[in-house]
């Protein structure tokens, strides 16, 4: 017998485990008046509702959709969400002309926010976090990649990891651990980079992966942070311990950090608002994944990145929020598609292709989530509406009717 049987949907899904490129971004396939079977966590089945009610009359729950679009959940394959206290503060000075990097150079941004996160505890962290799952969950988001980087020394990046196992496990949120101990240079090594760059090396990487507190390093290489050079060396040993590599790389200015996808395999290049065609060029025989954060570009009020030019050179595109409490405080992936179709010129199944299966391959989970196919971890949302087009189309309010993770029930947002 079954666990549960979803009846009369209208089931929306891009099908695979690996990233759809080119023209390929926008194949997603529909089953009208579609049903789908769980059991364990995992679907087992997937057609037209006469014939799998017919199979499965008997399963423990069955729900009728009544026409509702069914959709893989989202994954959001780049956050900062471990974090507490905001920073509405430094939005206003933003709005009110002073730069992100001004902000960060004069000890704020990322370094206001690693003063509140070293004063809290790992409980504490965890406690949010958790209060922060509920959010993305309603929203539709069943996985989210998070990162640590507000700790910026060896106790604090730590605690800020264990915090991330914590609420795995106690939220039916998905969670996947990144290191970024590079994210900036911390206040106390402001005169000797190379001395934390050695620490980072030689001390957290090594900590970090024997005891699997990540699965994945990230770096923030921008100008005034981290260069090229320096991060191709921190990933390098990341690597060595079985870290998978992503990269910040072309947000703020173009530095030459996307060539570094030439010289080591890096799972996503992020941001990318300032791609030059070297970039390309790399991200393009690399194969790499573009992940793009387009509100991170709204809210810094910064041109987007170039999707279009991206999807038509054959690179796979991923869609993220960021969600941070500087450059983007948003845990909504229906805002993140609104965005891209909107302003970025993606069509909408690009954009939903790039928000599920595309992104879960930039997190290396296509093999289980990203689509409704039989063998994939029963991760999926029901619209309010009967199709995917409803999310930028009706913008600006929750989409989502329902969200299930591994086939239970766990979001019922109630505003319409
Ligand atoms: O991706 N730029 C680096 N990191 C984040 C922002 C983090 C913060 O401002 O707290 C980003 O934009
Ligand atoms: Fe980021």
């Amino acid at each position: 017998m079954i666990d549960l049987l979803i009846i009369r949907s209208n089931i929306y899904t891009p099908k695979g485990t690996s990233a759809l490129k080119g023209r390929g971004t926008r194949k997603i396939h529909h089953i009208s008046d579609g049903a789908i079977g769980v059991k364990d966590g995992v679907i087992v089945d997937v057609g037209k509702t006469g014939e799998l009610f017919e199979k499965y009359r008997g399963a423990k729950e069955i729900v009728d959709a009544k026409g509702r679009a069914l959709l893989p959940g989202f994954v959001d394959p780049h956050t900062h969400a471990v974090f507490v206290g905001t920073r509405e503060n430094e939005f206003k000075m933003r709005l009110e002309g002073k730069t992100y990097m001004e902000i960060l150079n004069a000890g704020g941004g990322i370094l206001s926010t690693v003063k509140r996160v070293r004063e809290a505890s790992r409980e504490e962290l965890a406690k949010d976090l958790v209060e922060k799952a509920r959010t993305f969950l309603s929203y539709g988001t069943t996985t989210i990649e998070a990162k640590s980087g507000y700790g910026l020394d060896f106790e604090n990046e730590v605690k800020m990891l264990e915090a991330i196992k914590i609420a795995d496990k106690e939220s039916p949120l998905d969670f996947v651990p990144t290191f970024i101990g590079a994210h900036a240079v911390p206040l106390e090594f402001k005169s000797d980079k190379e001395k934390y760059i050695d620490i980072v090396i030689n001390e957290m990487i090594p900590y970090v992966a024997e005891n699997r507190l990540a699965e994945f390093i990230d770096v923030f290489c921008e100008e005034g942070v981290y260069t090229p050079d320096e991060t191709l060396k921190i990933l390098e040993a990341g690597l060595k311990y079985g870290l998978k590599p992503k990269i910040h790389s072309d947000e703020i200015k173009s530095i030459g950090c996307t060539d570094l996808a030439e010289k080591v395999k890096v799972y996503s290049c992020d941001h990318l608002l300032k791609l030059d065609s070297s970039g390309l060029d790399a991200l393009k025989k690399s194969g790499t994944m573009a992940t793009l954060l387009p509100g991170t570009a709204f809210s810094l009020k910064e041109g987007f990145a170039d999707a279009r030019r991206l999807i038509d050179n054959g690179v796979g595109v991923a869609l993220a929020t960021d969600f941070n409490p500087g450059s983007s405080y948003s845990e909504s992936m229906p805002s993140i598609i609104t965005l891209g179709v909107l302003l970025m010129d993606m069509l909408p199944e690009e954009a939903f292709v790039a928000s599920t299966l595309n992104a879960a391959c930039a997190i290396d989970r296509g093999k289980s989530i990203g689509s409704i196919e039989v063998g994939k971890q029963a991760d999926f949302i029901l619209l309010k509406e009967n199709s995917y087009l409803f999310i930028p189309y009706h913008y600006g309010v929750n989409p989502i009717f329902e969200t299930y993770k591994r086939g239970r029930r766990v979001a019922h947002p109630t505003d319409c």
